[in-house]
């Protein structure tokens, strides 16, 4: 079996630095080490819909957003389809499916799910005004997650930390369709972690555990430098360090976690020759007597490094959003077809193809045949 890689984005946002380190800038590694067979990144849509139905015009925004943050991150169509789930029929057919193998008790227990329908309002224990119905589409959608990552048969999945229920109940929808009909069709995916811990989880620029749009604490892949330098300056650090002499804590320092994130030992030669690395710099904060601005120049210094290549595509590909949504559209009908395939030999395994099975036919024919 080859390896296939796949995965994807809900299209509720612009993309912003902890996706990047957390998956985007992994997958562009990935596609250029070119060690796959096939390569899959799509746009979640209908998974964004389920706890969006009533504002699809911000869906719709964001598909191009996203779609926009991929090729700019240096995503190559030419090497990775990248598509739209919506426009995958069979995805919808196969969910279908898979649902009638997963129970209830079991989606209650995926921790993903739970902790986001804490947030949203969704369960029974939320706060009475907070508190809203649990639309079913939103509850069942690590099913309809499995059907994504079925239907290529992906072997390898990569994605943060916070998605590895979501494959566990995945694989178990893989077990029980193969071993329910007796087939080998659909193949266990695994998580590609980022190996750098720092990625898994970048907190926001107000030191908040996570970057995240609600919490108005994110840097996005398309700020400009300006927007970017603004936040990085207004960035949690130490509270305790006030005067430049004092000591201060590299742990949750907002500056350091970016740094280990995102420096190279070269930035250093560039742009802070009086040290050879992080670990210098980071010595010299905690014994004290090295300011929180210099620190944040630094940080400027690299992530315009770092996303200056990111702006110019983006600038490029802005010029022609009609050729975008054709790379989409060009990519959704591959991602089809591969998909119809898979659900064809779903549809053998579990002898629902009817018209197809001559035997079947001939039986019934011989056993009414008067
Ligand atoms: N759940 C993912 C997110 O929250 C999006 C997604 C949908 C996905 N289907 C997937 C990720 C399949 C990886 C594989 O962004």
């Amino acid at each position: 079996m080859g390896r296939i890689i796949l995965t994807g984005d809900r299209p509720t946002g612009k993309l912003h630095l902890g996706h990047y380190v957390g998956s985007l800038r992994n997958r562009v590694l990935l596609q250029e080490e070119g060690n796959y067979d096939k390569f899959f990144v799509f746009i979640a849509d209908v998974q964004a819909l389920t706890d969006n139905a009533d504002n699809p015009e911000k869906v719709r925004q964001n598909v191009i957003e996203v779609a926009l943050d991929y090729l700019s991150a240096g995503l190559d169509p030419n090497k990775v389809t990248i598509f739209v789930q919506s426009q995958i029929p069979q995805l919808h057919e196969m969910t279908q499916f898979f649902s009638n193998l997963v129970t209830v008790q079991r989606l209650q227990r995926n921790p993903t799910v739970k902790a986001e329908m804490a947030l949203r309002g969704f369960n029974a224990d939320a706060e009475e005004e907070n508190r809203r119905g649990l639309p079913v589409g939103f509850f069942t959608y690590p099913i309809s997650q499995a059907a994504d990552i079925c239907a290529f048969k992906a072997t390898t999945v990569p994605a943060g930390e916070d998605q590895e229920p979501m494959l566990e109940q995945c694989r178990e929808i893989v077990r029980s369709f193969n071993g329910t009909y007796k087939c080998d069709v659909l193949v266990e995916p695994e998580i590609l972690l980022p190996s750098n811990k720092v990625c898994r989880r970048l907190p926001g620029t107000d030191g908040q555990a996570k970057m995240s749009k609600s919490l108005g604490n994110c840097i996005y892949l398309s700020d400009d430098p300006a927007e970017m330098e603004k936040k990085v300056k207004g960035m949690f650090t130490d509270p305790g360090h006030l005067k430049v002499e004092d000591p201060g804590k590299v742990e949750g320092n907002c500056v350091f976690t970016y740094l280990d994130a995102f420096s190279e030992p070269e930035d250093f030669a560039k742009y802070l020759t009086d040290y050879s690395c992080l670990e210098e710099l980071k010595d010299h904060y905690r014994r004290g007597g090295l300011g929180d601005m210099k620190c944040k120049k630094f940080l400027i210094n690299v992530l315009n490094d770092r996303l200056e290549p990111i702006r110019a595509r983006r600038h490029a590909y802005e010029q022609d959003i009609p050729e975008v949504y054709n790379i989409l559209k060009k990519g959704s009908e591959v991602a089809a077809q591969v998909a119809a395939e898979t659900l064809h030999q779903m549809k053998d395994a579990m002898k629902i193809n009817y018209f197809d099975d001559a035997e079947l036919i001939a039986s019934q024919a011989a056993k009414y045949r008067k």
